[in-house]
C-alpha cells in the first residue's frame, strides 16, 4: 500500500468505526494516527448532529485532540466502567489478540479497555496477520533496573530487545521506558505470553491484548471491512 492508500484507509476505518457509538455512552478513545479518525467524527457529529457522548482519553496526545474538538471529557478519577473503547493496534489475529503500545500508550489503553464493556479496533488491512510478534512486542518498565528487567526479557525472546529511543530514550506518559522486543511470528500462544511477562518484576505492562477486543474494523481504499469476534461482546 502507498502512504496515500493507508492514510485513506486509516481514515475510513476511523470514521466507520463511530457505527458502534451511540447517544449516552462513555467512550475510552484510544491513541494513534487512526484513532485520531475516530476522535474528530466524533467531535463532528457532536457539533453537528448533537451527539452526547463523554470520553476517557488513553495519553496526553489524544487528550490535546479529545479538546481540541470539544469531546467531553470525564476526569480519571471519576472513571469506573465505560461502554465501549475504539482503539488501533500495532497487529491482530485470528484470535482478535493485539499487539499495541506503537505509540507508548500500551498500559493506560489497556487499563481503558478493561473497564469497558467492548473494544473496537480501527486498523488498516497491513495489521492482519496469522501469527503475532512481526511488530516488536512494546513492554512499559519503570526506569529502574531496566537493564534488568531487559536481560530477564531477552529470555523469553528470540530476536533483540532494545529501548526504545536508544541513548535518546522515549519516556512514556507515566515517566516509564519502552522496550521493544523483537519476537518475530512467533507469538503462537499470545495468552501465556503476556502472563509470563507480566511476572517479571520492573514490568509495568505488556502490549499484548488477548480476550479484550470484540470487532476490528478494517480501512482500504475499496471499502470497509468488519470483522465481529463470535463469541464477543457484539455479536
Ligand atoms: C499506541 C497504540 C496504537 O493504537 C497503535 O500503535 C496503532 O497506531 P496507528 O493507528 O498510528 O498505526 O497502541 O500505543
Amino acid at each position: 500500500m502507498g502512504t496515500g492508500e493507508v492514510e485513506a484507509a486509516k481514515q475510513s476505518a476511523g470514521i466507520a468505526a463511530c457505527d458502534f457509538v451511540h447517544d449516552g455512552m462513555d467512550l475510552g478513545l484510544g491513541t494513534g494516527s487512526t484513532v485520531r479518525y475516530t476522535v474528530i467524527e466524533l467531535g463532528r457529529r457532536i457539533s453537528e448532529e448533537g451527539l452526547n457522548i463523554r470520553g476517557v482519553p488513553t495519553s496526553i496526545e489524544t487528550e490535546i485532540l479529545a479538546n481540541e474538538h470539544n469531546i467531553p471529557l470525564i476526569p480519571w478519577n471519576q472513571v469506573e466502567k465505560l461502554d465501549l473503547t475504539i482503539d488501533g493496534a500495532d497487529e491482530f489475529d485470528p484470535e482478535f489478540h493485539l499487539i499495541k503500545g506503537g505509540g507508548g500508550a500500551l498500559t493506560r489503553e489497556k487499563i481503558v479497555a478493561k473497564i469497558s464493556h467492548s473494544m473496537v479496533v480501527v486498523t488498516d488491512p497491513r495489521k492482519d496477520v496469522e501469527i503475532l510478534g512481526n511488530f516488536p512486542l512494546p513492554v512499559e518498565v519503570i526506569q529502574f533496573g531496566w537493564e534488568v528487567t531487559s536481560r530477564h526479557l531477552q529470555k523469553l525472546c528470540p530476536g533483540d530487545v532494545k529501548r526504545r529511543g536508544g541513548d535518546n530514550p522515549f519516556i512514556t506518559d507515566n515517566g516509564n521506558y519502552i522496550l521493544d522486543c523483537n519476537f518475530g511470528p512467533t507469538i503462537s500462544n499470545p495468552v501465556e505470553l503476556e502472563n509470563k511477562i507480566q511476572g517479571i518484576s520492573g514490568v509495568l505492562e505488556v502490549g499484548l491484548f488477548t480476550h479484550i477486543a470484540d470487532a476490528v474494523v478494517i480501512g482500504s481504499t475499496h471499502g470497509i471491512e468488519v470483522r465481529i469476534k463470535p463469541s464477543g461482546r457484539l455479536s
